[in-house]
């Protein structure tokens, strides 16, 4: 099981695009089982899956959501690492939803937002443990993890969960001379939190071809030995179908363009590749 969480603390630079264009490619080209958590409270990744009378239906139904991993219980339980966690319910008992033959969801909730989780209470190991348990019974190859925008429990709880993070990039200023404060942040959350996560790359997205803006992010990337390594060679260029489809349930392997089609396809083949020799390496 590999656990890609696809992580930008700027707002609006096509995460959970990607990353839910990703995880559909992985489960109908590359034919490997996926789950996608979606661990943003404004949970887009779930409405790329889910209707609005899908998703409703499915509340009322008592279906399992991300808040299930994080709502209170009664019986309190220590943890060999001397953290104190409260348990009123299985992992295994959150049943993440097929949507289609090997791509699984467990949807995010707007609820999130109304819950409060102190740093330190342990919760933020949830996702970590639930997808060691949950793994034992659906033996996934992939986990993808679309993180929400800002620092938080969430982000947190993402980071600790996965073996791997993805950046997605616009090539915009405010975005690409974010990408340094972004490994800054990080690296210090792993020396904090003792945390084995790798970068496996950088893709831009939501791209326009021969500008002046995309050109210089480039060149500005190209510059730095340590960003230009981690610049994936293909990028989801912008299309206003993919947007508009989205809210659809449709997936950029849904629609006729074979230019964009290619450039996703590309960009989970590097994903594959890269994380394919690290572990080599390992
Ligand atoms: N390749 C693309 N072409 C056209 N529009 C795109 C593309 N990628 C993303 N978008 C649109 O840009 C907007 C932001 O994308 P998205 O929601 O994926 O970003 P995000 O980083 O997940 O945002 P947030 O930080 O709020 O979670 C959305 O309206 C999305 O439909
Ligand atoms: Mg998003």
């Amino acid at each position: 099981m590999r656990k890609i969480s696809f992580i930008n603390m700027k707002g609006g630079v096509g995460k959970t695009t990607l990353s839910t264009n990703v995880a559909h490619c992985l489960a109908t080209r590359e034919n490997k089982k996926v789950l996608v958590v979606d661990i943003d409270p404004q949970f887009n990744a779930t409405q790329c899956f889910f209707s609005g009378d899908k998703y409703f239906n499915y509340l009322k139904a008592k279906g399992k959501t991300i808040l299930d991993l994080f709502i209170e219980g009664p019986i309190n339980i220590s943890t060999v690492d001397g953290v104190t966690e409260t348990k009123n319910f299985e992992y295994s008992d959150i049943t993440p939803v097929e949507i289609l033959e090997n791509l699984f969801v467990l949807p995010g909730n707007l609820n999130l937002y109304q819950i409060e989780i102190s740093a330190g209470s342990g919760k933020e190991n949830r996702l970590k443990r639930y997808l060691d348990v949950i793994n034992k019974i659906y033996h996934f190859d992939y986990v993808i993890i679309d993180t929400p925008p800002t620092p938080s429990i969430w982000m947190v709880s993402a980071l600790l969960a996965s073996d791997y993070y993805i950046i997605p990039v616009k090539p915009d200023p405010l975005s690409y001379t974010g990408i340094d404060l972004l490994q800054n942040i990080i690296s210090r959350k792993k020396k904090d939190l003792d945390l084995s996560i790798k970068c496996i790359g950088i893709v831009l997205t939501i791209v326009e071809e021969a500008t002046i803006v995309f050109n210089k992010c480039q060149e500005t990337i190209g510059k730095k030995k340590q960003l230009k390594d981690l610049l994936y060679k293909k990028y989801l260029k912008k299309r206003t179908d993919i947007a508009k489809f989205q809210l659809n349930q449709q997936f950029i392997l849904d629609q006729p363009k074979d230019d964009v089609k290619l450039c996703l396809t590309g960009i989970v083949q590097e994903m594959i590749k890269r994380i394919d020799d690290d572990e080599a390496k390992q």
